[in-house]
């Protein structure tokens, strides 16, 4: 495996390896979810890049990203033993360098849900995954359903601005009680991690209740609240049931919905989703 720093070693690395190139963009401090990313790109592609990147303009201004985990010695391990073929890590600079002031938005489908809470975040996604793309070109691009709007901006991005690259979507790695695997969960003190995985059992009783018939979406938001008004460490920011394309909230579930949710344990905020009638 090799590790690439500058945008012109990663062009000389990339000129070597086999296509169909497939590309594992992360931000670093790896957990099995990343992981299956890269073991899914391995079966799918001849050669794989993942990017380790925290990228500063994604972070609001009151999101610490000095405080953002970062455990490079044991990333490069763990890419090296799951078999990733290139590691790009480019600095801050090379990625944004003096003067930057390009940016790509993407507009309807960044406004509700995490949109709405972090505003500027899918415009800092959607640029450095521009960036990413336009630097490796990819055939394949690999993200977790963990962060369902990220997904469906990124693909609204690739067809808007006709990237030859497939967005391929990889189902959320969870730990033994639930709780879905994250970078952030190391911030959880014990008593927060306890409650943690009650934003699983709260879309898991919805999605029963979805499969026992229920439609009515605001029924389905509702037994997500409850389930979370019973545990007192875990505070719900906003419960959403929308639809899966467009993402804007529905009256009655039909076809394929999002039941997705953010919540805080402490300062820690976590985020879950189920995909409904899928
Ligand atoms: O999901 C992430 O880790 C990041 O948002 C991404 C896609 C690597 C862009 O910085």
């Amino acid at each position: 495996m090799q590790q690439v720093f500058t945008l012109q070693e990663l062009w000389q690395a990339l000129a070597a390896l086999p296509a169909p190139l497939g590309l594992v963009p992360t931000m670093g401090y790896l957990h099995l979810g990343h992981l299956s990313l890269v073991q899914r790109a391995r079966q799918e592609c001849a050669s794989v890049a993942v990017s380790i990147f925290v990228n500063p303009t994604q972070f609001g201004a009151n999101e610490d990203l000095s405080k953002y985990p970062r455990n490079l010695q044991r990333d490069l391990q763990m890419l090296k033993e799951t078999g990733a073929h290139l590691v790009w890590t480019p600095s801050p600079e090379e990625l944004y360098p003096a003067g930057y002031q390009t940016w790509v938005t993407v507009e309807e489908i960044s406004r509700p849900l995490e949109g709405a809470m972090r505003p500027g975040h899918f415009r800092g996604v959607a640029t450095v995954v521009a960036k990413l793309f336009n630097a490796t070109r990819p055939a394949r691009a690999y993200f977790g359903q963990k962060d369902a709007q990220q997904v469906a901006v990124l693909r609204q991005m690739t067809r808007d601005l006709s990237y030859p690259t497939e967005i391929i979507i990889c189902p959320t790695l969870r730990e033994a009680d639930g709780l879905a695997m994250s970078s952030r969960n190391v911030y959880l003190t014990p008593a927060q991690r306890a409650a943690a995985p009650v934003l699983y059992r709260a879309l898991q009783a919805a999605a029963l209740a979805h499969q026992n018939g229920e439609r009515r979406a605001e029924a389905l938001r509702e037994q997500v609240r409850a389930a979370l008004r019973a545990e007192p460490q875990v505070r719900l920011q906003y419960v959403s049931c929308a639809d899966y394309d467009t993402l804007q909230e529905l009256e009655t579930v039909q076809g394929k919905a999002l039941l997705s949710l953010a919540a805080y344990a402490g300062e820690t905020r976590l985020i879950d989703n189920f995909v409904l009638g899928d």
